[in-house]
């Protein structure tokens, strides 16, 4: 064991296959961005007019993800940011990541925060919090901008509260400015929100398109200059990684997270050159942590799912209509001690399952009843086990 380990640190020290793997990492923010030219220059058209003191609007950014959205519009504000102080005008400047931060509390103390004062985790009410923000924000007779970055995740968690009083904000503000700049994934999403929100926030609309293979090319082409070593790529390697990665709706994090973890591969295997082969391995291990990382953190009653889904197709070798699926559902959710979900929320969640790309459900014709769906989970075993791994009841149910 010991022995190994040298040799693989042995491997990695000597490799000669990155130069600066943190280019290829998900947060950093390149200077160049092929492809998204229209949406720059249309986010700075709109952003633009706070450098002569007006508010610019409110604006929505939709698309898949791994689209470009978070990337363009850091990068347009550090363009403003920078602009701004050349011109001599200051801009107070949030940037809310709401998956991380998803209460209207943690949201509301962040902008406070982006404005000169920290606010303690817990203690004061959130109208309070929010009154203190207008405060400072005024105080500071600056323009503003809030990105709130996934603010789906803070909509479906705690409803459009927060959205409503920063989208009122500006009534109450006599010397400061507020734009906000929502991003989404998801595009149903304007579903949830409150007319009067919807309309204010949606002021100006930009949609980020998903990019198609020989635009994820051009990307990794550029990303991977600084990345890796001069000659170490194998020709067709960008290739592939772009082509898979355009299967998955276009995502530039996939193809980067391809191209890093296949350099990775090499490198630990002690291989001068990046091959298709490493791609291929690349893939299998993207994908394994992306399933793990998905099913891990999943609410209990879709996890409950997985193991009813697992359970019927040890037992029956296959996969089960959707009325054995909910059969199995409740009889787990008893020996779990929890109250099962009715059918209807079950079918809602095997959906989800399935665009997620864990449960595979087809629609089948059962003749003169109707329809209905087989369902059965597309991953295998091991990684089932590994996602489950925190939970010891969980991997006592999956047998041996
Ligand atoms: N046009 C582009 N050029 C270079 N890198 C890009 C481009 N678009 C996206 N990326 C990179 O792909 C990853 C995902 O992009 P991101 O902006 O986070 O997507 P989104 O916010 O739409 O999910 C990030 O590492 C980002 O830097
Ligand atoms: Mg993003």
């Amino acid at each position: 064991m010991g022995n190994s380990l040298d040799d693989l640190f042995k491997r990695v020290l000597t490799a000669r296959i990155f130069v600066n793997r943190d280019i290829l990492r998900p947060d950093y923010v390149p200077d160049d961005l092929p492809h998204r030219q229209s949406q720059i220059l249309r986010l700075a058209e709109i952003l633009a007019p706070v450098l002569q003191g007006s508010r610019p609007s409110n604006i929505f950014i939709y698309g898949v993800p791994g689209t470009g959205k978070t990337a363009v519009t850091k990068h347009i504000l550090k363009k403003i940011g920078s602009e701004g102080r050349n011109v001599g005008v200051s801009l107070n400047i949030a940037f809310i990541n709401c998956k991380h931060d998803d209460t209207n509390y943690r949201v509301l103390a962040d902008l406070c925060e982006a404005v000169g004062e920290r606010i303690p985790f817990t203690g004061l009410s959130t109208s309070e919090v929010l009154k203190r923000f207008i405060n400072l924000a005024d105080a500071s007779n600056r323009s503003m901008f809030v990105v709130l970055d996934e603010v789906d995740s803070l909509v479906k968690k705690t409803g459009d509260k927060v959205l409503y009083d920063l989208t009122r904000i500006n009534n109450q503000l006599s010397r400061a400015k507020v734009s906000i700049i929502g991003i989404t994934n998801d595009l149903k999403f304007t579903e949830y929100l409150d007319p009067r929100v919807r309309s204010s926030l949606g002021e100006e609309e930009l949609v980020f398109p998903p990019y198609n293979a020989s635009e994820l090319e051009d990307i990794l082409k550029k990303r991977s200059e600084g990345a890796f070593h001069g000659g170490v790529l194998g020709g067709e390697v960008i290739k592939l990684c772009a082509a898979l990665a355009a299967k998955e709706h276009g995502d530039a994090r996939r193809a980067l997270d391809l191209l890093r973890v296949a350099g990775e591969v090499a490198e630990r295997g002690g291989d001068i050159k990046v091959t298709e082969e490493h791609v291929r391995k690349a893939q299998r291990e993207v994908e394994k942590d992306r399933v793990v990382e998905v099913i891990r953190t999943m609410p209990l009653h879709s996890k409950l799912l997985i193991l009813s889904l697992h359970l019927l197709e040890r037992r029956k070798g296959g996969g089960g209509i959707t009325g054995e699926v909910y059969e199995v559902y409740t009889s787990v959710t008893k020996r779990f001690g929890v109250e099962a979900l009715t059918q209807r929320r079950v079918s809602d969640l095997i959906n989800e399952l399935d665009m997620l790309g864990i449960a595979n459900a087809r629609v089948v014709s059962k003749g003169r009843y109707g329809r209905t769906k087989i369902v059965r989970l597309s991953i295998s075993d091991r990684n089932l086990r590994d996602a489950f791994q925190e939970d010891p009841r969980m991997v006592a149910y999956l047998g041996k």
